[in-house]
């Protein structure tokens, strides 16, 4: 994927609030840079203004900045319904602060609520519903200090990432530890890069997915599987879809081929993976859209990885976004498939 430019993140394009309804879209933002994958997140202003464009083809539209602002926006906006994707602002819940004050105005939004979004964010509280549930994930702790770590009997080799992150945001090449020395020293970084808990996961050797949903029960629609081909990875690098894989290495002059849409899997395996993700769809009470990632472990299971409720929407093909990626192989086009999750929520709200 191409790395979003830091610049281009500002300055959402802002309309003037005329109490007119339609739709509003609520967008991330941009704040005091603290390190270079500090908006790897956020949507740059070409998504945003693609999503603009999308909605455009069928409502009036008005943008509003996710900021400290937003709730002053959205009562003189006053849209029919919001068009959430709102990162938030800061901390372990940023998530759920636009759709929870969205909930507190009586406005209707597209997809999860604030507790699914919040849940969800933080990948520990995510896991622990999913054991709950008895759908596979690998084994973890969550760490918040050295001290704590030296009392963990961590299996190797194990994976360490931030809690509540994404984009593969502090995942990188040498995320996978063999060792408790490297142990220790991805957890310290951890812990000082982003000042909050590391996630140690058992590591996942087998293949590895991504799966798209649409919509909600009775018409929910999980799109063609997409499998991230870690063997198309540069030669001696890690098996992991690290923030290198998915931003430094993959450029569009010199693109990594290594998605296969529709994976390339048997049937037994499809049918599978697909009733997991129905079911990690109702048991975390997500809506509208969602993408769940997954992989295989050493016994060909496939074990969930975390799901995001908020799935990156990258328009142009050549970034290799999977949400619209697998939308298109389902047939639909960029607009189309924005439209249908704005649909989804509609129906769901009884607002048509
Ligand atoms: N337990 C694990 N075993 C094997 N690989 C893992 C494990 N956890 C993470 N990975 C690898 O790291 C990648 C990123 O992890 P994860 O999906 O948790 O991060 P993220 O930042 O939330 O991703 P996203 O960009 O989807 O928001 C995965 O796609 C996978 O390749
Ligand atoms: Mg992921």
């Amino acid at each position: 994927m191409k790395k979003e430019n830091a610049d281009e993140v500002s300055n959402h394009p802002r309309s003037g609030g005329n109490g007119e309804g339609g739709v509003a879209v609520a967008s991330r933002t941009k704040l005091q840079e603290t390190r270079h994958d500090t908006y790897a997140e956020w949507d740059s202003e070409t998504t945003i203004l693609a999503v603009k464009a999308a909605l455009a083809e069928r409502h009036s539209v008005t943008m509003i900045e996710a900021t400290e602002s937003a709730p002053q926006r959205l009562l003189e906006v006053q849209p029919d319904i919001v068009f959430n994707v709102a990162e938030g602002l800061r901390g372990a819940s940023r998530e759920a602060q636009i759709p929870a004050i969205l909930e507190m105005l009586g406005i209707p939004y597209t997809g999860s609520d604030p507790v699914t979004l919040g849940i969800c964010l933080d990948k520990a509280r995510a896991k622990e519903i999913l054991s709950f549930h008895k759908i596979p994930t690998p084994a973890f702790h969550v760490i918040s200090s050295l001290e704590e770590l030296e009392h963990s009997s961590v299996e190797f080799p194990s994976v360490v990432k931030p809690l509540h992150e994404g984009s593969s945001k502090g995942i990188l090449d040498s995320s996978i530890v063999r060792s408790r020395k490297e142990l220790a020293d991805q957890v310290q970084r951890v812990l000082n890069d982003y000042a909050e808990p590391a996630l140690v996961e058992k590591f996942l050797p087998g293949r590895e997915f991504t799966v798209a949903l649409l919509g909600n029960d009775p018409s929910l629609v999980v799109f063609p599987i997409v499998e991230i081909r870690l063997d198309k990875l540069p030669k001696n690098v890690n098996p992991l879809y690290s923030y290198e894989a998915k931003w430094v290495w993959d450029q569009s002059d010199h693109p990594v081929e290594m998605y296969d849409c529709p994976a390339n899997i048997e049937s037994d395996l499809e049918r599978r993976i697909k009733e997991i993700c129905i079911n990690v769809f109702h048991v975390l009470r997500c809506r509208d859209w969602t993408r769940i990632d997954l992989r295989l472990d050493e016994n060909g299971i496939p074990n969930v990885i975390e799901l995001n409720p908020l799935p990156g929407i990258l328009p142009n093909p050549d970034d290799h976004s999977c949400y619209p990626m697998a939308a298109r192989k389902a047939g639909f086009s960029y607009n189309a498939m924005l439209n249908a999750v704005l649909d989804a929520a509609i129906v769901r709200y009884g607002i048509a």
